[in-house]
């Protein structure tokens, strides 16, 4: 089954208004060079939230979308700090990361990602669901339990409508391979790509085919050709080699062109 590929940017807490602009610039100029590779791939950033609103003036609703690393399970109301689905809506933005490895470690529980990617599809938002085990959880050979429970507490929450079903992006990032240097190698994201596709159309039926899921974890261009090649790997959620636009442009680069 053919999907659009999608590469995510996750710039994490990198950038100030003027250099995120210029960042963003430097993608745009990119993309415009390969309009015909932006027919099957599609490109998102998700810079920090203090540079939303500035990007957003400059990019409009063009190639290249906006998102957001997180968002709060609340509408609006009394939440210090947070930020809901209809200020990221506000801002430009379509997609939202969700459940972050970096956000699961102060604590975001199962439970807290699911009900987020509830929030982010009642906002109208595309929520991008993070899963993966850690170093740990690998070694004692528990990563697919983990995995399960991690989609299972998701589950319930996935709206019935069929749109917002295939919508859905699901992306399995290692923990051990994020920021690390160290990429998964391509027979566990293999396996780990085909159990959670399994995961998906057991429960989703037709729907869960269409879902995207996506490799996240020291993706760069020296391996995204062999990873973006893989069976069932849509895309990627791309941390420190965003931060470049040569790099970021040079992963998009490596898309294969069947998608
Ligand atoms: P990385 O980060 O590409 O720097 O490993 C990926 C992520 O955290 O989404």
């Amino acid at each position: 089954m053919r999907r659009r590929a999608l590469i995510v940017g996750n710039w994490k807490m990198n950038g100030l208004i003027e250099p995120a602009c210029d960042l963003a610039d430097g993608i745009l100029f990119g993309l415009g060079q390969r309009a015909d590779r932006m027919l099957h791939c599609e490109v998102v950033i998700c810079p920090p939230a203090t540079a939303l609103h500035a990007l957003h003036q400059r990019l409009g609703s063009g190639t290249l979308k906006l998102g957001g690393q997180n968002l709060s399970e609340h509408e609006s109301g009394p939440h210090t700090g947070e930020l809901c689905g209809i200020m990221l809506r506000n801002v430009g933005c379509w997609y939202v990361i969700v459940g972050h490895s970096e956000r699961r470690a102060s604590g975001e529980g199962n439970e807290v990602v699911g009900r987020k990617m509830a929030a982010a599809f009642r906002d109208g938002l595309t929520p991008i669901v993070c899963v993966g085990e850690s170093l740990d959880e690998r070694e004692r050979g528990a990563a697919e339990a983990v995995v399960r429970e991690q989609i299972a507490a998701l589950l319930p929450h996935v709206p019935d409508a069929r749109n917002k079903r295939e919508s859905l992006v699901v992306a399995y990032e290692p923990v051990w391979a994020i920021g690390t240097g160290r990429n998964a190698e391509p027979e566990q994201i293999v396996a780990m790509h085909g159990f959670l596709r399994a995961l998906l159309t057991e429960a989703l039926g037709a729907a869960g085919e269409k879902v995207r899921i996506l490799y996240g974890g020291s993706l760069k261009p020296a391996n995204a050709r062999t990873i973006l090649a893989l069976g069932d790997v849509d895309g990627g959620l791309i941390g420190g080699a965003a931060l470049k636009a040569t790099d970021f442009l040079a992963i998009i680069d490596a898309v294969p062109d069947e998608f």
